[in-house]
Order: C-alpha cells, then structure tokens, then sequence
C-alpha cells in the first residue's frame, strides 16, 4: 500500500492524492479523483448494477436512470472538488486495471476529528477484495494524514458485504440506529460501526494480506 501525503497542490485544485493497494488475490486497486471524464462509465455501471447498489444507496424522489446523468456526475464532481479544497471531504473513483470500478468517499468533520465513509463497487468484482482494499486505503489516510480519530459506517441492516468489510477492518458495532436513513426507497434500521485510531495499528496491512 502506498500514499504521498496530501500537497498543497491537491489542496488549492481539490484533488484527492492517488493511493494505492493489493487485493488478497493480487489485483491492484487505485483510488484517484473523480473526473468528468468518467460521467459515461459511471453511469454505464451504475445503470448495470443497480440491483446491487439502489436497495442501500440513499433515497431520492428521480428515478436510477435520471439520477445517473452527465450532469449528475458533473454536479458530484464539482461538489467533491468544493470539499476536498475546505477539507470536509475526501472523493475518490476507485479503479482496477486502469477501469473505473467503483467510489470511496469520507465526509470529514476536521474540528471534531472525525469522518464517516461511502461506498460502491462494480459487481463485476463483487467478493475479489476490492471494496476492503479501498476502505483501508482510504481509513489509512484519514488517521496518518488528515489526523482523524474515528470513523463511522452506518450500514443497513441485512447488508452483509458492507457489514463484513467493516468487521475484517476492526469496526466496531455500537448498536442500532433505528429508522435511520431513507435507503432503496424505504427507511430502515443501520447498524452505527465504528473504528478509532487507537485501533488501527491491530487492523494493519499485514494482518489483511495474510488472510
Ligand atoms: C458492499 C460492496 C461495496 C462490497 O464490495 P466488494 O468489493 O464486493 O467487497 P469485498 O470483495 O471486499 O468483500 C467483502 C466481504 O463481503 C463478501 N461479499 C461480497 N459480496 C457479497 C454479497 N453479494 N453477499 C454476501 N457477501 C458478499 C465478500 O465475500 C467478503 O467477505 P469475506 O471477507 O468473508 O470474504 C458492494 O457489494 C456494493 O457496492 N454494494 C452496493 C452498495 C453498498 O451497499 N454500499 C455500502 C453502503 S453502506
């Protein structure tokens, strides 16, 4: 795993610095910023994949399809880069082989020390490790360079991939918060886990690779 730490390039442009990580099978995972550029492909996967990620993903009022615009990815894009520059966000597109795959995102809290991360990723890599490589690179960075203290992951009751990235990685389950947050359309329960600093050290790459 690597990571150059934050500039003050990336700050002044909003840019997320570029990390990198390896599969349990060897695959190399890249997390970069997201660009306009990746509105066609974005929106081909998530259109393909919408099964997988809409039963989880928060609630709007447009449909799949009219959420997954050129100017919905556009609008995402701008507000990630808005975030990243004030320092409240960290967004990145994940990329295996050089193809977009998925996104990692953390909201950041800088004045509480605190963060709360999103995720997808490409069914086509559905259980090859990709979603947990990008979750470590991104909980590395936010605990080494932006000096996080703990970070969160509300997940919805019954979404067993996330709920296992998040116990493979050390999370600790606080309990249940009822009622939520509106996701695929209804509101539901999510389980509040939780990983602290203090944490971290045992949930290093070492143990991960050695799985
Ligand atoms: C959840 C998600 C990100 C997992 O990504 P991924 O790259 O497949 O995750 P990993 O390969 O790192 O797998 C993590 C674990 O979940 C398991 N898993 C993966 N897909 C699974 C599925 N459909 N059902 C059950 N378990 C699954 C893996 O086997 C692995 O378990 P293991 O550690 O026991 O081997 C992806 O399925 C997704 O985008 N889902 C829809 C959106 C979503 O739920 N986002 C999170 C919102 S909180």
């Amino acid at each position: 795993m690597s990571w150059a730490p934050t500039s003050r390039a990336q700050r002044i442009l909003g840019a997320a610095p570029t990390l990198c990580g390896v599969t349990r099978c060897g695959t190399t995972v890249t997390l970069r910023t997201p660009r306009f550029a990746d509105a066609g492909e974005w929106r081909r996967i998530r259109l393909a994949d919408q099964e997988l990620i809409e039963p989880f993903w928060d609630h709007s009022e447009l449909s799949w399809p009219d959420r997954h615009t050129r100017g919905a990815w556009l609008r995402e894009c701008v507000s990630a880069r808005r975030r990243m520059r004030n320092r409240s966000g960290l967004h990145t597109v994940i990329e295996v082989d050089g193809r977009l795959a998925g996104q990692c995102d953390a909201w950041i809290d800088l004045f509480h020390c605190r963060s709360e991360l999103g995720l997808w990723v490409a069914s086509r890599h559905a259980g090859d490790g990709v979603g947990t490589v990008a979750v470590q690179l991104v909980i590395a960075y936010l605990f080494e360079d932006l000096g996080v203290e703990r970070i969160t992951a509300p997940i919805a009751k019954g979404n067993t991939a996330t709920a296992r990235i998040a116990q493979r990685l050390g999370f600790v389950c606080e309990g249940v918060m009822r009622s939520y947050m509106s996701v695929g359309g209804q509101r539901r329960d999510h389980a509040l886990w939780s990983l602290i600093r203090a944490d971290w050290p045992r949930t290093s790459t070492s143990r991960l690779t050695a799985r």
